[in-house]
């Protein structure tokens, strides 16, 4: 770093620190003095009354219940209707005006906002508790998030940081929580979209509105790649002392200078990471950079810088350090809670408000200290400096160390005082937090941690504490919706994690079993034409295929219906014989001209057309010859299986024909669905109605599958378009670019990259809706969804 930037670094983070030198001196002053303790006392008994009920009224049953025993949508219900919502929702939206969007409660103004937003979130939990989508909020799923954009036109947008997403899960190493990771993320973009939202009113107009919420999407995610990629990374054991000095380095030259800098060498291990890390952030920074007003952009670096460092130096704190002292151990944590939600609001280039600033300043900490009081175990395990661990072990040593969870109670007392000058619904909303906060803390803990912990840190004032603790056991209606929204975030990614999984997990499996039967076996006596007609045709089934359509056969067949695995193999065999025939047909110069196949030559090149025509029509009829060996089903299911399937087949033929005959012509969208629909959405229906027809499943359901196979076969196809404009080669195994060159109509020629994403998109949404008519869980169907419209495959 050359001088004049050090200077420059060295001046921001002074300015800064002064103002928390200040701050913390009279928190110190105040904690001495215990005067906010009776202040406290006599808020809690006033807020008590709101609270904790009659004792005749505690001999009742007790009345109160909690989501975590009755689950997301009973407990919203349940508030309904016991009239408890109004409240839940009007201290829950409250907080988040005070905390994310640093506003005070006594404006009218913030009143209105706070109502309005009430009533729109309340019809949202209303409406997705009817939904009966398990135990899932329905606005948390990638479906429920694409038809929001859809009502705010910034589906791009939407679709942009859904890849974006993805991209980040696949790339989030070992020895990082990727769930954390994207919960952090998308809790930011919320609150950069709250911002932006709360930036305009009634008279925005339609266009300017999506405007500012497609950037305040692609801000949000700029910035809150900070939080995996810069804070989690340096936390994590990731890189080594060295790396992560070479890293931090990188950040601060870019935050000092307003460039990036060049990657620099890594050590091999971490390179392709770094690389991805690197590119992304960088492209980050310039996003955000080139959206800032020429006036603000200074302070955005400025307050970057300050959040960064602050958090540094709070990160090489080493526990066995025995001296630090009060200010050592307190600005940093003061200045990076409160720095965090400052650039929020510069990351928007929004101008300058003063009443935000000084609120959002002095509010950082309290997050911070209930945060830390609740991780104090975790912590000392890992020998992290907080407040509490550090306390925690130099206590008998350092009388002058101050009593974190009492500075706790005196922020809230500050914040309630001074900060929001008594205001009796700031006053109410922040004692319901912190009694949450305990609340939730004894119950992660356990009671006996809990027990231990407050004898250690509340021993200062034993009355104040029996009256808090008295609060803890006794006080009900101190929910909030954002920590049920965590919980239900952090188990909705875990959860999708582990379905995703499983699926992967299946798909390999019946993958193994199913290419261990493909190839077909040459019986004894045998001439050499037959002999390479069978060649050819095992030289197609070799080939590196997805297996998409008999695995997803074997998911409902055997896990759906209960079918035995082996008594189905005929028919998954049958199905992906007719698949590589319509493959083999597809390819050939008549058709689609193309050169490659599941990473190999195409069989016409390797031989010739006739015998790719005729290794076509042997597989097809390979496929009735495993169709009708189904032999451990009842004949007239088996027989209605045949007659379905050679409907099919035969739509497939006319799908291809339309498909040929469309080529060089301006279709409508509604032709061009039909023609998808029949050359790949009627296989996608096959699969899922035959083995629908040997288990006897009633019609309506079937009717809803062919519905969900119609709208993901439509979906399939869209990607399929979309790979062969942008994909790659080697990955796909067939070569890109032929729609192009065939003049083909496709989704992307008739809608364009953006429109053919958006109505995949629409098809997924659909597809997805229509699982909910179905009488399972769907996990597979849901996944294979998901699976074909991110696939790179
Ligand atoms: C390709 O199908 C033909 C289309 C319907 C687009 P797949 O993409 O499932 O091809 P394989 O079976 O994995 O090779
Ligand atoms: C082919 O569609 C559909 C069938 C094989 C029935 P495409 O022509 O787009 O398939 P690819 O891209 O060659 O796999
Ligand atoms: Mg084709
Ligand atoms: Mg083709
Ligand atoms: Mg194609």
């Amino acid at each position: 770093m050359n001088e004049e930037i050090a200077v420059q670094a060295d001046t921001w983070y002074r300015k800064a620190e002064q103002k928390a030198v200040q701050y913390l001196a009279s928190l110190q002053k105040r904690v001495m003095e215990q005067t906010d303790l009776q202040t406290l006392t006599n808020d809690f008994q006033w807020w008590k009354k709101g609270h904790v009920h009659h004792f005749w009224r505690s001999l009742l049953p007790r009345s109160s219940k909690s989501a975590d025993t009755l689950g997301y949508h009973r407990y919203i219900s349940w508030l309904n209707r016991t009239g408890k919502l109004e409240d839940y929702l009007d201290r829950s939206i409250s907080y988040i005006y005070m905390r994310d969007l640093g506003k005070a409660l006594d404006s009218p103004d913030t009143q209105v906002r706070i109502k309005q937003t009430m009533s729109d979130v309340k019809k949202l939990l209303l409406r997705s508790t009817d939904a009966a989508s398990g135990d899932q909020p329905d606005f948390m799923n990638l479906a429920g998030l694409y038809r929001w954009s859809q009502k705010e036109s910034i589906e791009d947008a939407v679709i942009w940081l859904i890849d974006k997403l993805n991209q980040v899960a696949s790339h989030i190493p070992k020895g990082m929580n990727a769930e954390h990771a994207q919960r952090k993320l998308m809790k930011i973009i919320i609150g950069v979209v709250l911002h932006v939202m709360d930036d305009m009113d009634d008279n925005t107009l339609s266009d300017e509105r999506s405007r500012r919420l497609d950037e305040a999407i692609r801000l949000g995610y700029s910035y809150g790649l900070t939080y995996p990629f810069i804070d989690d990374l340096l936390d994590s054991e990731i890189l080594n002392a060295r790396e992560k000095e070479q890293y931090s380095q990188m950040i601060r030259s870019a935050l000092l200078t307003g460039s990036v800098p060049k990657p620099g060498k890594w050590n091999e291990k971490h390179t392709d990471f770094i690389h991805y890390v690197y590119a992304e952030l960088r492209d980050a920074f310039e996003y955000i950079k080139s959206y800032q007003r020429p006036e603000a952009i200074n302070t955005f670096f400025e307050q970057s810088y300050v959040f960064f460092h602050a958090q540094d130096l709070d990160r090489v704190k080493n526990l066995n350090n025995s001296t630090y002292t009060n200010e050592e151990l307190y600005l940093p944590v003061i200045l990076k809670s409160s720095s965090s939600r400052l650039i929020v609001r510069s990351v928007i280039s929004a101008d300058e408000d003063e009443g935000f600033e000084q609120r959002t300043f002095y509010y950082g900490i309290y997050n911070q200290l209930a945060d830390d009081f609740a991780d104090i175990f975790e912590d000392m395990k890992t020998g992290a400096v907080t407040p509490y661990t550090y306390y925690l072990k130099y206590r008998g040593q350092r009388a002058e160390l101050i009593n974190p969870y009492e500075l706790y109670w005196t922020v809230i007392s500050y914040l309630i005082d001074n900060v929001y000058h008594s205001n009796a619904k700031a006053r109410e909303v922040i004692l319901n937090r912190a009694i949450n906060g305990l609340k939730r803390c004894k119950n992660r803990l356990g009671k006996e941690k809990y027990t231990e912990i407050m004898d250690i840190f509340a021993t200062g004032n034993p009355e104040f504490n029996r009256l808090v603790q008295r609060m803890v056991e006794q006080a009900d209606d101190v929910d909030f919706l954002d920590k049920l929204l965590r919980d239900q975030v952090v188990t909705a990614l875990r959860n999708s994690r582990k379905e995703k999984e499983s699926f992967i997990d299946t798909i390999h499996s019946v993958r193994d079993q199913l290419n261990a039967q493909l190839q077909i076996r040459k019986s004894g006596e045998i001439s050499t034409v037959t002999e390479s007609l069978i060649d050819a045709a095992n030289y197609s089934l070799q080939g590196d295929g997805k297996r998409l359509r008999p695995i997803l056969t074997w998911a409902m067949g055997v896990n759906e219906y209960g079918l035995p695995a082996a008594a189905i193999m005929p028919l998954l065999k049958s199905l992906e014989y007719m698949h590589t025939a319509s493959l083999i047909f597809d390819d050939l110069p008549s058709q689609d001209n193309a050169s490659t196949r599941r990473g190999q030559p195409t069989l016409h090149q390797i031989h010739d057309s006739a015998t790719a025509e005729l290794t076509g029509l042997y597989l097809i009829q390979k496929a009735v010859e495993e169709q009708s060996s189904l032999s451990e089903f009842d004949a007239a299911s088996v027989l209605a299986l045949i007659r379905y399937s050679s409907q099919k087949a035969g739509e497939i033929c006319m799908g291809q024909a339309m498909d040929l005959e469309a080529r060089g012509k301006a279709l409508t969208l509604e032709q061009l669905n039909t023609i998808c629909f029949y050359k790949t959405g009627a296989a996608f229906e096959a699969c899922l109605v035959m083995p629908a027809i040997l288990a006897q499943v009633p019609e309506t359901e079937i009717a809803s599958l062919k519905k969900y196979a119609y709208h993901a076969g439509i979906a399939f196809q869209i990607k399929d378009d979309l790979l062969d404009s942008e994909g790659e080669t080697s990955l796909l195994g067939k070569p890109v670019h032929q729609d192009v060159e065939n003049n083909n109509s496709t989704f992307v020629t008739l809608l364009g990259h953006e429109g053919a994403r958006r109505a995949m998109w629409e098809h997924y949404c659909l597809a997805m809706e229509t699982l909910n008519e179905l009488p399972r869980s769907n996990v597979f169907l849901k996944q294979i969804l998901n699976y074909m419209v991110s696939r790179e495959k």
